[in-house]
This record gives C-alpha cells, sequence and structure tokens, in this order.
C-alpha cells in the first residue's frame, strides 16, 4: 500500500560528477519497499517543477529504517535534490508500482545493468544476497569512473562483469555485446537449468540497451525482467502518460501503465517500437 512520508534527509553524497546518493528515514516504506519499485519525489519545496520524479528505490536499512536512492542530475527537479541536506524534508509517495519477481528456486541469475540502471538493481541484489542468492552482474558504463557500486556488489557475494564504451575497464564495448559474448561461451555448460524455470535474467537502464538486452534473452529463451524508465506524470495510474505497449494474448497488444502494471515487466511481453 502506497504511503505519503515527510522523510528526513539523512545524508547525500555525491559519487561521481552529477550523481548522488541519498539516505532518508523512512520507517514505513523500508519496510514495505520491494526490489523494482520507486518512489515519487516532491524535489523541493518550490511549485517549479510541479510534478513528483520517479527515482527508484537503491536500497533499504529495515533496522535504520532508511531508504537509499541513487540517481543522477537529469534536470530541474533533480538537481534540486541534489542540493537537500541533512534534516531537510522531502515529500515521499511510495513505494510504488509492481516489482521483481524472485521465485523461491532460482539457481542462476545474470544481472544486467547499464549506467544509472544499476539504481533499482541493487536492491534487488541485496535482497537476493539475504536469500542466499549469488548472481553474475553484467556491470556496463562509459568509462570505468561511471562503474558505480562493484565492491558493494562483490560484498553482496555477487559475480561482476564490468564492460566500458571507452575500453577504460573490463570488456571494451557495451555490456549487451559482453552479456551475449557470455551467453555463447556458456552454452552448452549450464543450458538445462539455463532454459529451466529457474533461471532469471534481470535489467535496467536505457531504452536502447532494454530493447538490444530483450532481443538477446528471447533469442537465449531465457526469463527475463525489465525495469523501464518511463516519463511519469501522477505515478499513481490515473493519469496515463506512463502508459506503455505490451503484448497480451496471442497476437494482441495493450497499454499498461509502468507506475503501476510496471515499471518491472516480462521481457518478452514489452513491444519496443
Ligand atoms: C520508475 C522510474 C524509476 C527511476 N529511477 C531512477 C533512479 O533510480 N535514478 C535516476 O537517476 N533516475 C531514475 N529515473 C529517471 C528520473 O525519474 C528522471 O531522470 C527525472 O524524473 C528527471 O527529472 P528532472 O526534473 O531532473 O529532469 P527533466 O527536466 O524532467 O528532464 C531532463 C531530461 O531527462 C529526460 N527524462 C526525464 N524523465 C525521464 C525518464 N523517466 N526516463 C528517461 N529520461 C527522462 C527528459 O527527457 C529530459 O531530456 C526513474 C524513472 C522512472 C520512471
Ligand atoms: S504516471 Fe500517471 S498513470 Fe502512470
Amino acid at each position: 500500500m502506497p504511503l505519503v512520508a515527510e522523510a528526513k534527509v539523512i545524508k547525500q553524497e555525491k559519487i561521481a560528477s552529477g550523481h548522488y546518493r541519498l539516505n532518508l528515514a523512512a520507517t514505513d516504506i523500508a519496510e514495505e519497499a520491494r526490489p523494482g519499485q520507486f518512489l515519487h519525489i516532491r524535489c523541493g519545496n518550490t511549485l517549479d517543477p510541479l510534478l513528483r520524479r520517479p527515482i527508484s528505490i537503491h536500497a533499504v536499512d529495515r533496522e535504520k529504517g532508511e531508504v537509499v536512492l541513487f540517481y543522477r542530475v537529469a534536470g530541474k527537479g533533480t538537481a534540486l535534490l541534489s542540493k537537500s541536506k541533512r534534516g531537510d524534508t522531502l515529500s515521499l509517495l511510495g513505494p510504488l508500482g509492481h516489482g521483481f519477481s524472485i521465485p523461491e528456486n532460482l539457481a542462476q541469475v545474470s544481472v544486467v545493468a547499464g549506467g544509472i540502471g544499476i539504481a533499482p538493481l541493487y536492491f534487488l541484489l541485496q535482497e537476493m544476497a539475504m536469500r542466499g542468492l549469488s548472481a553474475d552482474v553484467f556491470l556496463g558504463a562509459a568509462t570505468e569512473k561511471q562503474l558505480f557500486f562493484c565492491q558493494e556488489v562483490k560484498n553482496f557475494g555477487h559475480k561482476v562483469i564490468p564492460a566500458t564504451d571507452d575500453g577504460s575497464a573490463g570488456y571494451h564495448g557495451t555490456v549487451t555485446g559482453l552479456f551475449k559474448k557470455f551467453l555463447s561461451n556458456n552454452d552448452t555448460q549450464s543450458s538445462s537449468v539455463r532454459h529451466s524455470d529457474n533461471a532469471r535474467i534481470y535489467g535496467c537502464g536505457p531504452p536502447a540497451m532494454l530493447k538490444q538486452l530483450s532481443e538477446i534473452i528471447k533469442t537465449a529463451g531465457i526469463r527475463g525482467e525489465l525495469s523501464l524508465e518511463e516519463r511519469m506524470g501522477c505515478g499513481v495510474g490515473a493519469c496515463l502518460s506512463c502508459a506503455c505497449k505490451i503484448r497480451s494474448g496471442e497476437s494482441g497488444v495493450q497499454y499498461l501503465r509502468a507506475c503501476v502494471e510496471g515499471p518491472v515487466f516480462p521481457v518478452g511481453k514489452v513491444v519496443w517500437e
């Protein structure tokens, strides 16, 4: 059930140029939140921007009652958010949306993150670690400096396989190129597990990356889920500004709201234009 909370800023850290991590005191939201869900945030106390901005829940600390966000400054709202400091109050609405599913008997998990796409996937990886699961994490960025949280993800017990566009760290190329290579190298080794119900691929990143990843996952015949970052208005299902084209039945399509039925959708369901 979504909650409206006035949350105190515990701390805000600049992680890299234009990238911030924000800890907020929000006990009830931390308790309820599930990986893949997001918060709709009033970024400041002014009327401009008027609308809240959607930001994924990056991590929770249920003992401390804290919710953590990781975001990139994209425009007015996030620039304003980056000015908030310890002791300030922010209005939150959430947790919102339909997050990632984590079946009980998962045996093989791959996580593919492009750039800021690590934001919601980090919470998923935190949750998996708590359940004793380990994942292969394919982390892509423009340069080494933008490969965020490699060590923290390793500390959770996951394996990190990086890719950078400029070749400054890991595979030289896109994270989808790296992932495709990984799948073809491991094709026979574990195919029975991979094609079973116990394997999952989870992805988040820019639309072009998700479109490519979607093709790769479908071709490989593995189940996967993607988190889409549609533009949003109300965040609660009323304005329809976040409508996504989703396959329905054998050959039909329907429009579903990313803020309510998403932002996470099964790979095969998303219709890419
Ligand atoms: C469910 C969801 C979860 C998200 N989680 C995160 C997160 O964890 N961290 C993070 O950094 N960002 C996240 N985003 C994107 C974030 O909401 C936008 O960057 C933010 O709303 C931009 O607001 P602004 O006022 O700063 O910029 P605006 O002035 O509104 O826009 C600046 C630029 O960003 C583009 N933009 C705005 N919204 C989006 C969007 N949804 N997707 C792609 N481009 C957009 C605009 O087209 C414009 O070019 C998420 C979006 C959604 C829908
Ligand atoms: S943002 Fe208004 S319906 Fe989704």
